[in-house]
């Protein structure tokens, strides 16, 4: 094995992590999640998610991470014992998971680059959309986006990772500031900055039970959290930064980006008279598109808007590969670029259901890999970190935070504490009530069988109790 690479930099570091987190996720689905559970509420609760979750959660990985300067598998076997390499496990078969949809979703945007120069989708956005999603066409740019991926990734972290991403992030920030400029001088705006920033409290408080679940996971999924990408990329600090700092610019810088995103996405429908509720996976595809046909310099827009969408997410997908390259990489023998290719080559393979949109109960693949990625996957490899970080480790973690930076002794408590009870509780509920969804999803059980409320509260109560007991008989760290 060679010796193991660092970032060059500081910046290196952030602005990969930032390029991981800024994918699909705050461009495709985010406004899409927020218009399916009521528009700005969806706002306040994704962003109590992520501060409240999100951030001790991130805070955990970076700590495994730069702790053990592992890939998931080995860092979790080497800090919390032999039986939590389970969980490394899971986030590098998830990276592997998630990556072959994701690609998918990649090779549309490629599409869309094109089509917009090119006014391809002009005459009919929504037919447009149909031809190239499913079929042969989807497959061979699936391969295409996927090729993009394996050669950044093949060149190595500094000069394929760090690289790529201090050149795409900034690229991306400059054009959505420059749409949501632009956006904002479109004729009749008001109504879309009214929809996407003014909560309407009492649909929250209505749905609160479906919404909470899908905020802590579009949290999660947003910031590249449950399957180990943020810890692999802290493995490759050298240094000693410090991990709060480096942590809140990320979260701050991934906020910023999706709230950017919405700011472009609805004034255009609204300009456009587009609805919100367009639901589905084509939604930011079809409708944009939609828009970008008929306004003035649609050409131009479109390439700026499909541009962003394409560097979001190849900045997102290496972060996924990264994950299972740098396991593979470190247990075997074989160099970086033959492993990136055969690794890549494979996640490919998983992708063909969701090019060819194959179904199952009614339910296309793409949705279900999405579901099973969202609900399940993310929240139990969250669960597994916030464990193994939080309760089988105390001192250790706490000491390893505060490495670098001066934060308080306080302050660290207040994270371990945090992460060994709010983290951990909104955890269990949400990976629950993502089983649920998935058995309703595959006809198994009624969606009325049980009722969300008192499962919660129920839930809630357990898991404080066990948490109680927990808590008398752990180390306790005074730093
Ligand atoms: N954070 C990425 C997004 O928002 C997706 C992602 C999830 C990337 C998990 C890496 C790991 O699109």
């Amino acid at each position: 094995m060679t010796e193991r690479e660092t970032w060059s930099s500081r910046a290196g570091f952030i602005l990969a992590a930032v390029g991981s987190a800024v994918g699909l996720g705050n461009v495709w689905q985010f406004p899409f999640q927020a218009a399916n559970n009521g528009g700005a509420a969806f706002l306040v609760v994704y962003i109590a998610a992520v501060l409240l979750i999100g951030f001790p959660a991130l805070l955990a990985e970076f700590v495994v991470g730069r702790n053990t300067e592992s890939n998931p598998v080995d860092a979790l076997r080497e800090y919390a014992g032999e039986s939590w390499a389970v969980v490394g496990g899971l986030g590098v078969f998830v990276g592997f998971w998630i990556l072959s949809f994701y690609s998918v979703v990649g090779g549309w945007v490629l599409r869309y680059v094109g089509g917009s120069l090119t006014g391809a989708y002009f005459g009919d956005p929504s037919g447009y959309f149909a031809s190239i999603a499913v079929g042969v066409d989807a497959l061979a740019l699936h391969f295409a986006f996927m090729a993009l991926v394996v050669g950044i990734v093949a060149l190595g972290v500094e000069d394929g990772i760090e690289l790529g991403t201090k050149v795409m992030v900034p690229a991306i920030v400059v054009l959505l500031v420059a749409l949501a400029a632009w956006a904002s001088t479109l004729p009749g705006v008001a109504d879309g900055y009214a929809y996407y920033l003014s909560p309407d409290l009492d649909t929250l408080a209505a749905n609160l039970p479906s919404v909470l679940p899908n905020a802590v996971g579009q949290a999660f999924f947003t910031l590249s959290l449950g399957m180990g990408a943020m810890v692999t990329y802290a493995s490759y600090l050298g240094g000693d930064d410090s991990l709060p700092a480096d942590g809140a610019s990320i979260v701050v810088l991934n906020t910023l980006v999706g709230v950017l995103a919405g700011l472009v996405v609805f004034p255009v429908l609204a300009a456009e008279g587009i609805g919100f509720d367009t639901a589905g996976m084509g939604a930011v595809f079809e409708s944009m598109a939609a828009a970008f046909a008929t306004l003035p310099a649609g050409n131009v827009l479109g390439v700026g808007f499909f541009v962003v969408l394409l560097l979001a997410a190849l900045s997102s997908a290496i972060s996924l590969l990264e994950v299972v390259v740098s396991y593979v990489v470190e247990n075997t023998t074989r160099d970086r670029k033959p492993v990136a290719a055969i690794v890549g080559a494979g996640i490919f393979l998983l992708g063909v259901p969701t090019a060819f949109d194959l179904s199952l109960n009614g339910v296309g693949a793409l949705a279900w890999y999405n579901l099973l990625a969202y609900n399940l996957f993310l929240p139990a490899g969250g669960l597994g970190i916030a464990l193994a970080v939080g309760w089988t480790q105390g001192g250790r973690s706490t000491r390893e935070l505060a490495r670098g930076s001066n934060a308080s002794e306080t302050l660290g408590l207040a994270w371990l504490w945090t992460l060994r009870t709010v983290v951990v509780l909104a955890l269990t509920v949400t990976l629950v009530l993502g089983v649920k969804t998935v058995l309703v999803t595959a006809g198994v059980l009624a969606s009325s069988a049980l009722s969300s409320m008192p499962l919660v509260v129920a839930l809630a109560a357990v898991v404080a109790a066990v948490l109680v007991g927990g808590a008398r008989s752990v180390d306790r760290p005074t730093a």
